[in-house]
């Protein structure tokens, strides 16, 4: 059978380096392309407190990988999926991980365009998404050989419009976010001067447009 990438392991030091410089927070999804042993999956469901999913199409790998998350007790925060990671809906991510070819990366790159949401971190080790500008670029050395980490943000903004009615909010978190919705504002915006994830501030708007409070969440790309 035909793989697009060989297995090659993500040494732990980098891996931990990839998850701090994307900020993955607890509760947060993030979704390894390709993941191997399932070595970020266990770690950022183990270290970070995420939402953890690796996609592999090694059978083998991924049966390894499940047995080991089972092992350590985590598979209510991870789970490995056994399918190419061309064919696997990836739209709820707020992280994405991957240690691929840049070829692979440049095949992958219209399906991360159209399915991820503004502000999703992309972090590739070793090889570039040609044509994206990173946010950081890192190395970071290792036993016998240096490893570069790409840190990529999608571009655009979430945009949670006002109805402009008025009801009574009971919620404190619910006011506090509303307080902060005026069409200008977005989810990322919101969530940075809270202190909280763009998940918690999406699911909070969910709500309040269920009350009527919220119109929409304007997608500016
Ligand atoms: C270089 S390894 C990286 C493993 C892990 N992410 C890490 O960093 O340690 C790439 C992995 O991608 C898997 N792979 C290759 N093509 C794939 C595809 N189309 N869909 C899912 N997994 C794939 C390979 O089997 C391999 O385990």
């Amino acid at each position: 059978m035909y793989y697009d990438v060989p297995f090659v392991p993500t040494p732990e030091v980098v891996v931990r380096r990839m998850l701090q410089l994307a900020r993955v927070r607890p509760g947060e999804i993030l979704y390894d392309l390709g993941s191997g042993d399932g070595r970020i999956v266990i770690m950022a469901a183990k270290e970070f407190g995420a939402v953890a999913y690796g996609v592999e199409i090694r059978k083998d790998l991924y049966e390894q990988s499940m047995a080991k998350i089972k092992d350590l007790g985590l598979a209510d925060k991870a789970r490995i999926i056994n399918a190419s990671f061309f064919d696997v809906d990836i739209s709820d991510a707020d992280v994405i991980t991957m240690y691929l070819l840049t070829s692979v990366n440049e095949r992958l790159k219209p399906k991360l365009e159209k399915e991820l949401r503004p502000a999703t971190r992309v972090v590739s080790h070793d090889f570039e998404v040609s044509g994206w500008r990173p946010v950081v670029v890192e190395e970071v050395y290792e036993e016998w050989r240096s490893h570069k980490i790409y840190l990529y943000k999608i571009p655009g903004k979430e945009i949670p419009v006002p109805s402009g009615k008025s009801v009574d909010v009971n919620d404190p978190k619910l006011k506090q976010i509303l307080a902060l919705i005026d069409g200008v504002n977005s989810l990322e915006e919101i969530a940075q001067k809270l202190g909280t994830t763009i998940r918690d501030v999406r699911n909070a708007v969910k709500k309040l447009a269920d009350a009527g409070l919220v119109d929409e969440i304007k997608v500016v790309k």
